[in-house]
């Protein structure tokens, strides 16, 4: 517990435990580069093709007029930067370093690490039901906001795989079913203003490994995403979701829909809040290229795994 930043006054200069070597820390200049923005009140047909493109060319986008409320978006915002700000006595219980436990808090200096950010976990079943009575019960009103934001983001998820099987010539609900069907697990990642950001990063380069990812990106900026091969800032239109596809998606296609490199740098003025929301497939569901996707020309790229082990 006493490795989390949110939990002590803040440092006046980086502690040597958050130092990263040289070559691993972010450069002094990146290019900003805008990720497109699609509109998912459009038309089906554009917004289809709209998805796949930026998904085959980027692997990354945002998405506006969703469908989730803006109110449900900034309290789902409030309420997760209110959960730092408790005291610490009231996030003690919730410490955990067992990288097993659904729902815990922890920290990037655990497992040898060097991060600059607190992390609280939480898994959701669908539906909810009494899966949130594992969730911290302060702030208040974190359950209920939660579960309400959580309900209109899946849906989100679950109509951009739609809109991809269809464009990718598959069945709309091709990833229905035990692909999808597992917990949405929730990050919520805090970022506290840090004394030197160019010494260190709130989350090292990595994909993630579930299958599709939607991002609250919170009101201040700090993703960056690998374009090209160039490090770019993410500098989000206002109420979207930033989307990315995890590597199970990218098995799943044979490498069609790539899971892309990101990562997330400090700040030395503001403390940033941002929630990740993980569509996970079953823990038991076996994970490999579909047959829709292999052919005598395109040979398997990856090799089946059931997902609970590749994610062990
Ligand atoms: C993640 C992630 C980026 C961010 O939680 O997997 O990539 O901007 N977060 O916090
Ligand atoms: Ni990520």
């Amino acid at each position: 517990m006493e490795n989390m930043l949110s939990s002590a006054p803040l440092p006046s200069s980086l502690p040597d435990r958050f130092i990263l070597l040289p070559d691993q820390r972010p450069p002094a200049s990146s290019v900003a580069v805008s990720l497109p923005v699609i509109d998912l009140s459009r038309g089906r047909d554009e917004v289809r093709r709209a998805v796949l493109d930026a998904g085959r060319e980027l692997g990354f986008f945002q998405v506006i007029n969703h469908g989730v409320s803006q109110q449900t978006m900034r309290e789902m915002e409030e309420v997760c930067e209110e959960f730092f700000r408790l005291p610490a006595a009231d996030k003690t219980a919730l410490y955990s370093e067992d990288r097993f436990k659904r729902n815990r808090l922890f920290s990037g200096t655990i497992y040898g690490d060097r991060y600059w950010r607190d992390c609280l976990r939480l898994a959701c079943a669908f539906p909810v039901g009494d899966t949130k009575n594992d969730w911290p019960d302060k702030p208040q009103s974190l359950r209920e906001v939660i579960e309400k934001f959580i309900m209109p983001t899946r849906g989100v998820a679950m109509e951009l795989l739609r809109l991809l099987s269809e464009g990718m010539g598959l069945r709309p609900d091709y990833f229905e079913g035990d692909l999808s069907g597992g917990d949405v697990v929730i990050h919520v990642n805090h970022y506290p203003p840090c004394p030197d950001p160019s010494l260190t990063l709130g989350l090292p380069p990595h994909c993630d490994r579930n299958l599709i990812t939607l991002l609250l990106p919170g009101t201040v900026n700090g993703l960056q995403v690998v374009y090209k091969g160039e490090w770019i800032n993410v500098d989000p239109v206002p109420n979207s979701f930033i989307v990315n596809f995890g590597r199970q998606l990218e098995i799943i296609t044979n490498g069609m829909l790539k899971s892309i490199e990101h990562r997330a740098v400090a700040n030395s003025a503001l403390a940033r809040t941002s929630v990740a929301a993980f569509i996970m497939p079953a823990a038991d569901s076996l994970i490999g290229p579909a047959e829709e996707f292999v052919s005598k020309d395109n040979p398997p790229r990856y090799r089946p795994a059931i997902f609970g082990e590749f994610i062990r």
